[in-house]
């Protein structure tokens, strides 16, 4: 499996944390390449029966077709088209655009994203790697999705001006184990990648958001622990310490999670 499948099942599980039990049974997957975000969707939501899988590339559907033998995946709907002229997208519980926006114009991105609105049952979801061009496309996303009245609850906090300034971007890391082929194509030592990547999910009714999120790994110290938070008042730094009633949550608390 590419690194986008450690991203993308790392942002439907926060998903499935903050919105406990919201029932996925379908998924539409723009830019599916060879069915990365149905196999990590399957996982989380193992009641999803539903799957479409749009992409452009032949080859690529043929292989996903084939990884795809003798599991859920085999009876996805694979549609070869291209996903900015594609206005009648079949409605989904969960309608995902994973590495793919970047790929696109900034008009097809417009209307990748007025189909995701349409199509979207529950929850939508865009990834794009976690660098600061990625987020420059999220930042695009999430002002798209607040003007059309959509609710944003991943990561953001708040509707707000995002208070990430230049030279800075919000971003998430997934950790990649790497098989020796891996370690050799890549010219790598360690056992392991983290991919770093950057993401929105907007919700068509208003859902539970978290109070704040956490930006960076925590400092953990001695007796304290150092948080790094996005909020409705900005960034701010948060210190918890051993006789703070919350340490014991601040201790298990990770880059990337709700506070
Ligand atoms: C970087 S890959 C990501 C694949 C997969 N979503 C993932 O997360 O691993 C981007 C995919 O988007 C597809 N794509 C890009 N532009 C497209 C378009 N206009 N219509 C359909 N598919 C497109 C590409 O062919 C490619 O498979």
């Amino acid at each position: 499996m590419p690194a986008t499948f450690e991203a993308g099942s790392a942002v439907l599980k926060e998903i499935s944390r903050q919105l406990p039990g919201i029932g996925v049974h379908s998924l539409l997957d723009l830019g599916s390449g060879p069915g990365t975000m149905a196999w990590a969707a399957i996982e989380i939501f193992p009641e999803l029966e539903a799957l479409t899988l749009i992409e452009r590339d032949a080859g690529l559907i043929s292989i996903g077709r084939r990884m795809g033998t003798g599991t859920p995946i085999e009876s996805s709907l694979w549609r070869q088209m291209d996903i900015s002229r594609s206005p009648e997208l079949p409605e989904s519980d969960l309608v995902v655009a994973s590495y793919s926006i970047g790929e696109l114009d900034e008009k097809a991105r417009k209307s990748v994203y007025m189909s995701m609105l349409g199509a979207a049952r529950i929850i939508g979801v865009i990834i794009e790697p976690g660098t600061g061009r990625g987020f420059g496309m999220i930042k695009e996303a999430r002002s798209f999705f607040i003007e059309k009245g959509a609710w944003i609850i991943a990561p953001c906090p708040h509707k707000l001006e995002c208070p990430m300034t230049d030279g800075d971007w919000c971003h998430f890391s997934a950790r990649v184990e790497r098989s020796s082929i891996h370690r050799r194509l890549k010219s790598g030592t360690m056992g392991y990648e983290d991919e770093k990547y950057s993401y929105l999910a907007f919700a068509k009714e208003p859902a539970v958001k978290a109070a704040s999120r956490i930006l960076r790994h925590p400092g953990i110290h001695p007796g304290f622990i150092d948080f790094t938070l996005c909020t409705e008042n900005g960034i701010e730094k948060k210190t918890i310490t051993k006789s703070n009633p919350l340490w014991k949550t601040a201790r298990k608390a990770k880059w990337g999670d709700g506070w």
